[in-house]
């Protein structure tokens, strides 16, 4: 990731605060570098005093809050949130999304729908004119997982979409997310309608859930090369 890259997901996550955080919110904070960014920056609005009430989407978003002094709330003690603060993979003008890249999809759309309002942040290699140039990741119950695997393939088919699918690995083992599932990763063609595969591939029985967010952002704040950042409604 380039230097530039960063900065601009910097000036995003700057941007978001002066626009959308107000003292005394309930926010919720999303994962990956973008998001990090983000709440360090939060991090010194809260040191010169600024009353929040967090809670996070993965565990090393947690770990980034507590770091810069950002109290951690359980989710199930917060109530609705004011807003969640999230970075995509992609994103389409229309604000459909690929999420997921860090396998924190699950507690992404969990919290992302506790909202009353979720905000994308970016920087502007990430915005897309159609979704699937990046892995669609479908979490999975371990148990039979190449059954729901083979269902998966089915339904991407169905939907006249080419896939291949693996099973992310690291370090020479299967990838667990934060709720002990597994991650399919689908490398796609292009994802013409992403609403109806999003709801179609929840409907698998071994599919906890999957990477496509259409129905959650009401905007993006996008970070630029030239330093510049901009607000889309
Ligand atoms: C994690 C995610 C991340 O929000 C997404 O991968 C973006 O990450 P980054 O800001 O590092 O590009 O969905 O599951």
């Amino acid at each position: 990731m380039s230097e530039q890259q960063n900065e601009a997901k910097k000036i995003a996550g700057r941007r978001v605060i002066q626009e959308f955080v107000r003292d005394g919110m309930k926010l919720g904070l999303g994962s990956g570098t973008t998001s990090h960014f983000f709440v360090r920056e939060l991090g010194k609005h809260v040191a010169n005093g600024m009353k929040l009430t967090c809670t996070t989407t993965s565990r090393s978003t947690i770990d980034v809050a507590r770091e810069v002094g950002i109290a951690i709330t359980d989710p199930n003690d917060i109530g609705e949130l004011d807003l969640t603060v999230d970075g995509p993979d992609e994103i389409d003008r229309q604000f459909n999304m690929i999420k997921g890249g860090g396998a924190c999809l699950l507690w992404e759309k969990i919290i992302a729908h506790a909202s009353r309002q979720m905000i994308t942040v970016c920087d502007e290699t990430k915005i897309v004119d159609r979704l699937g140039a990046f892995p669609l990741p479908v979490e999975v119950v371990q148990f039979a997982w190449k059954q729901t695997e083979r269902m998966v393939a089915r339904v991407l088919e169905e939907h006249r979409i080419e896939a291949s699918i693996y099973r992310r690995m690291r370090d020479g083992q299967p990838v667990v997310t934060d709720s002990g599932n597994f991650i399919l990763d689908c490398k796609c063609s292009a994802i013409v309608e992403p609403a109806p595969l999003e709801i179609e591939l929840n409907r698998i029985p071994g599919v906890v859930e999957n990477g496509l967010f259409t129905r959650e952002s009401a905007g993006m704040v996008v970070g630029c090369f030239d330093g510049s950042s901009y607000v889309k409604m």
